[in-house]
Parts: structure tokens; sequence; C-alpha cells
């Protein structure tokens, strides 16, 4: 209904007097709070915004249970929203928009949660060194040629665990030891630090080449700090897998919450965040890649090049998680 409305341009706040949301959120940017205030603006829905990091906000959820104030829970990573879903803290939304808008994969099966962005989990290389004839896939990472060139993070962050969650997803349990191993084998230096981190190390010539996911590359081009702009300019942008299952992905989105007090509202500010209007401010701010088919990716992310995503379903990524850390735990990848 919000759409039609929107549509003929009759949303008035008079419909929506005295209405709110409140949104648990993980997500920490501007764009996020201007879309907010816009949504204000077009539905005199107020939305009251708890930021925190996915964890807590879960626990929190957990804890207040029917009591909850929260409508709307957002936060980055499939299997994180996996873990909310698991635990029985989002409910079923069936939107033909958002049915019609999101592709299949990119939304829980169920209608848990529905992605907002989507980024690439890519392979980036030192121009200087590496000829990226060299790369083809991340299980071409583990060969004997990058012995001590490649940089990644922990393997206690979700990222990694969901690249490996497509792994076992996509080459059985046995091959997806074999890559995490084989990994290890290869590393630079014991993982630390986050995925500009990893990109620091490769410019500074302690690796060759990093696992990261693409808006941090955007980040660092767009960085205040010079020295940043420096890292990013030193790296290349290398699509791994293209041959065959195609580059993983993954996501931020959002569900609405079980007890949610305000679901209508709830269901509105989904479908607006999914709009053309919004997935724009998305695109533009955090070098994310849009959602919604009709909505072109930023100048940077075009001047990459379309490439082939892997279309497993995201559901996987929080399915075959505890199976991801284990065999993390049994690689020696710390
Ligand atoms: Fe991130």
């Amino acid at each position: 209904m919000l759409r039609t409305l929107m549509a003929a341009g009759l949303l008035t706040s008079i419909a929506f007097a005295a209405a709110q949301v409140n949104v648990y959120s993980h997500r920490h940017y501007a764009a996020d709070k201007q879309l907010f205030e816009t949504f204000e603006k077009k539905t005199g829905i107020k939305v009251n915004v708890v930021k925190a990091k996915a964890d807590e906000l879960i626990k929190r959820l957990e804890s207040e249970g029917e009591n909850s104030p929260a409508d709307i829970l957002i936060t980055a990573d499939a299997a994180r929203l996996h873990l909310a879903k698991s635990k029985g803290l989002l409910q079923s939304v069936d939107s033909a928009f958002l049915n019609a808008t999101v592709p299949a994969k990119l939304r829980d099966r169920d209608g848990r949660w529905f992605a907002l962005t989507k980024r690439a989990r890519i392979i980036v290389y030192n121009k200087d060194t590496i000829d990226p004839g060299e790369l083809s896939t991340y299980e071409a990472l583990t060969e004997e040629k990058f012995r001590k060139k490649i940089l990644i993070r922990k393997s206690s962050n979700v990222y990694n665990q969901s690249l490996l969650a497509s792994i076992i997803a996509n080459d059985g349990e046995e091959a997806a030891r074999k890559w995490a191993e084989g990994m290890v084998r290869n590393f630079a230096r014991t993982p630390r630090g986050n995925d500009r981190d990893q990109m620091k190390a490769v410019a500074a010539g302690f690796g060759d080449i990093a696992v990261v996911n693409t808006y941090y590359v955007g980040k660092l081009l767009n960085s205040r700090k010079i020295n940043e702009v420096a890292v990013g300019k030193k790296m290349g942008v290398f699509f791994p897998n293209q041959e065959g299952r195609g580059t993983h992905i993954n996501i931020s989105g959002a569900g609405v919450v079980k007890h949610s007090p305000n679901k209508d509202n709830a269901v509105a500010l989904l479908e607006f965040l999914l709009s053309q209007e919004a997935q724009r401010v998305f695109a533009r701010a955090n070098y994310e890649y849009p959602v919604n088919p009709e909505v072109a990716p930023s100048k940077l992310l075009q001047s990459w090049g379309a490439f082939k995503e892997d279309d497993l379903p995201l559901n996987k990524l929080g399915e075959n998680n505890a199976e991801a850390v284990q065999i993390f735990n049994e690689a020696g990848w710390r």
C-alpha cells in the first residue's frame, strides 16, 4: 500500500499520525540516518534507532522477549540474520513488493529477513608484484606459488565464516577443510586486524594478496587520510571464480522482530529501504551494491566491471556456520 500511495503522491503524515517504528541497527552510516529522516517526512512515522553491535542487539532482543519495543533488526551478514531467525527473534513478512524486488537468494526463504545492500568478498592484490593472470579462484589461493603471500583476517570474523560456509555448500566438507588448511599454510602472517588492515599490510609488503569485502576498497580510495588513499590505489581488484560458480556475495539486511509492536510501520520502512530512491542513497553512501535490480551501482563499482555472483541462497551461510567455525578451529586458522 505504501508504494501505491507514494506513486500517487498521496502519502501524508495524517495517515500515520503519531506512529513510530523502533529500529535496532548494527549499521552506523550517515546514509541510514538520512534515509530514516526521509521516511519520517514521507510517512509521519517516527523512526527511533538503537545502535549497537550485532551480538549485543541479538542478546537484547532475547532478554526483552515479548516486551521488546523493537520492530526491526538491521545487521550485516546473512549468517547473523540467520542466527536471529534461528533464535526465534524474527517474524515472517509476506510483502509482494519485497518478494518482487529482493532476488530470492538474497532473502530468507521464510520471509524473516531481506537484504538491504550487497557486497562481494573479493581478492585484492598488489599491482606492483602480482600479475592478475596468476589469479583465478578462492581455492587456487592455497597453491604452493602463494606460500606466505596471503593476508586475511581471523576466523572469528563472520565474513570469513560465511565465505567458508559457501565453500562447504559448493565444494563439500572435505574440500572446505583442505581450503582452510591450505590458506593457513599460505598465510603471510598470523591473522590480525580488519579487512582494511589486510590491504595496508599488502601495501607495506607483508604479503601480496588479501581477501576483503568490496566496500573496504571504496573506503580506502575515498578516505580523508592520504596514506589510506595510497593503499587503495595500490590494490588491484579481482573477482574470483568467474569461470565457475561466481564470486561469494553477502549482504547487510533487516528483518521484522517477532514481537514487533508496530509491524505495519516496520514493513513500510523495509519497503521504503528497498525502494529505488533509498537504494540509490545506499549505493552512493558506502560503496555497496544495491539490492534493487533497477538501481545501478556507484561509478567506482561500475569501474570494476560486472561480475558473476555465486547464486547460492544465502540461507546456506547461516546453516553451515557452525560447521565452518569447527573447520577453521581444526585447521588452526585463529
Ligand atoms: Fe564490514
